[in-house]
């Protein structure tokens, strides 16, 4: 017989039929009550032990987290707190689990440790939630494009090119790192190398992706990106997702409107999908908030802070009507800031970020035309000469969630502009083919999957919502 989901059980209704059950025990009580789970949903299924005929051996090796496939007979629940449950007619010890050394207790871990014990990670009601939660926002997202007829392009991991120009990469090579071939000029000889030349992990699949642009008109991509920076914040990894959309036509104003649409729609998803999920990390928040002084709780719910999210449009300011924001300020004039806000031009902290959205506008913010000093080169030049088409948009808890632009189209302006800033055009040659050949007005932007996450879990750390963090000095499992 096939094996029923707990999650599906919990709602068939009992009528005494047969049902197959496997999963991993969280509590046994009085040798008779076996709370079980199988990961589909953060509610046990109750299986009640016929522990007269039951070996007791068997019963012995009825531990926590050991695995069990039960037969029985489902039928509407005596307890309360629960629907149905299943009374064992089969019993299978599947997996046993060495009840002394599993550190999963019923009380509650810290995150931190839990990090460090990763096969019970996953097994936890937060964690389960978190990454079922992170599921769904995935399948969203592609659910999200595909009904608006974008193409999914996978862009390289291996790329030799630095997307972004801010040089944080990982190298990827194959030579001998402590006795590398050297040319002449005594540098490393990258020909030698796998590739024949120095070669890195992506920091973007932008680049690549603005290429497809160009023949698909919309297209996204969705994977890993890899980013060298030694930032050791709860808002950075090394390895992150990210959601690289880009759109042949599209100026500023098209592309923030996908992205707000974008957000909008995967949060309602979540809030349609996950509400069981979305509740129990809404209790967690909340006992979080209470070790929290009153001033800096937050008076809203994780799903109340979901749903004002959807009720409203995003606040559209520049760059320069921020700065004014932030220096007329009474935090920067009270010198509250780490970094006081006095002149035009500076790149904004996470704590400006999360003021103008916590503090000022009390909701998400799309921060346009930044100075073209702080922003990457491929962004188009305003006509003032000193902002570029910029667009961040900012999130309550999370600052900087989304980063893009409408892109430098002109081919003169683009390798003006790299000249400037020193980035060699002979290596990006193949990427100015796109401004040569039927060049067109385009935008995208890029969405970090993590912050997402964060968001709409109400973690505090964005540790915990990747399976496998990777952070600065941290890279286990
Ligand atoms: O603002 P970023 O650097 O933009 C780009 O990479 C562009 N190529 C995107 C585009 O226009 N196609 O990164 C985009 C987003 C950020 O807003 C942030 O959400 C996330 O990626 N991000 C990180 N997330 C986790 N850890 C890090 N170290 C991150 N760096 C950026
Ligand atoms: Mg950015």
């Amino acid at each position: 017989m096939k094996r029923t989901r707990i999650k599906e059980l919990l709602t068939t209704p009992p009528q005494n039929q047969t049902v197959v059950v496997k999963g991993w025990v969280r509590t046994f009580r009085n040798n008779q009550f076996i709370a079980l789970n199988d990961g589909s949903t953060a509610t046990n299924l109750q299986i009640v032990v016929d522990f007269e005929n039951t070996p007791e051996a068997t019963l012995k090796r009825i531990t926590t987290g050991a695995a069990l496939s039960i037969t029985g007979t489902l039928i509407a629940s005596q307890g309360k707190g629960q629907s149905v449950e299943v009374v064992a007619n089969e019993l299978e010890i599947v997996g046993d689990s060495d009840a002394e050394r599993y550190a999963l207790q019923p009380k509650r871990h810290s995150l931190e440790f839990l990090r460090e014990i990763a096969h019970l990670r996953f097994r936890t009601n937060t964690f389960g939630a978190v990454f079922r939660v992170r599921n769904s926002l995935a399948f969203a997202i592609h659910q999200f494009f595909n009904e608006r007829g974008f193409v999914y392009i996978h862009t390289p991991i291996i790329t030799s090119s630095d997307a972004e120009g801010a040089g944080e990469m990982f190298r990827v090579t194959t030579l001998d790192v402590a006795n590398p071939p050297r040319n002449e000029a005594g540098h490393v000889d990258y020909t030698q190398d796998f590739f024949g030349k120095s070669t890195n992990l992506t920091v973007s699949g932008q680049l690549e992706g603005e290429l497809a642009a160009m023949a698909f008109g919309d297209i996204y991509t969705f994977g890993p990106t890899f980013r060298a920076e030694n930032s050791n914040t709860a808002r950075h990894l090394a390895e992150f997702w990210m959601i690289e959309p880009e759109m042949a036509f599209y100026d500023l104003n098209d592309n923030m409107d996908l992205a707000e649409g974008l957000l909008k729609y995967v949060i309602q998803y979540a809030l349609t999908h996950n509400r069981e999920d979305l509740e129990l990390l809404a209790q967690r928040l909340q006992e979080e908030e209470k070790q929290k002084p009153q001033q800096e709780r937050s008076d809203m719910s994780l799903i109340e802070k979901l749903q004002f999210c959807l009720d409203h449009n995003f606040e559209r300011v520049t760059y320069t009507q921020a700065i004014d924001i932030l220096r007329e300020s009474n935090h920067n004039k009270k010198k509250k800031f780490n970094y006081l806000i006095e002149g035009w031009g500076a790149d904004l902290q996470s704590e400006h970020e999360r003021y103008l959205v916590e503090k000022h506008f009390k909701k998400p913010v799309i921060l346009t035309d930044y100075p073209k000093d702080i922003k990457a080169f491929y962004m188009r030049q305003n006509d003032d000469g000193k902002t570029v088409r910029a667009m961040d948009i900012l999130f309550p808890g999370i600052g900087e969630i989304v980063g893009g632009s409408q892109r430098e189209e002109r081919l003169e302006k683009l390798t003006a502009r790299m000249n400037e800033m020193n980035i060699p055009t002979h290596e990006l040659d193949w990427y100015l083919d796109t401004r040569r050949f039927g060049a067109c007005p385009h935008a995208g932007f890029g969405l970090g999957f993590e912050r997402l996450v964060l968001f709409v879990t109400g973690m505090t750390n964005i540790r915990d919502v990747i399976p496998f963090p990777r952070t600065p000095k941290n890279c286990e499992f």
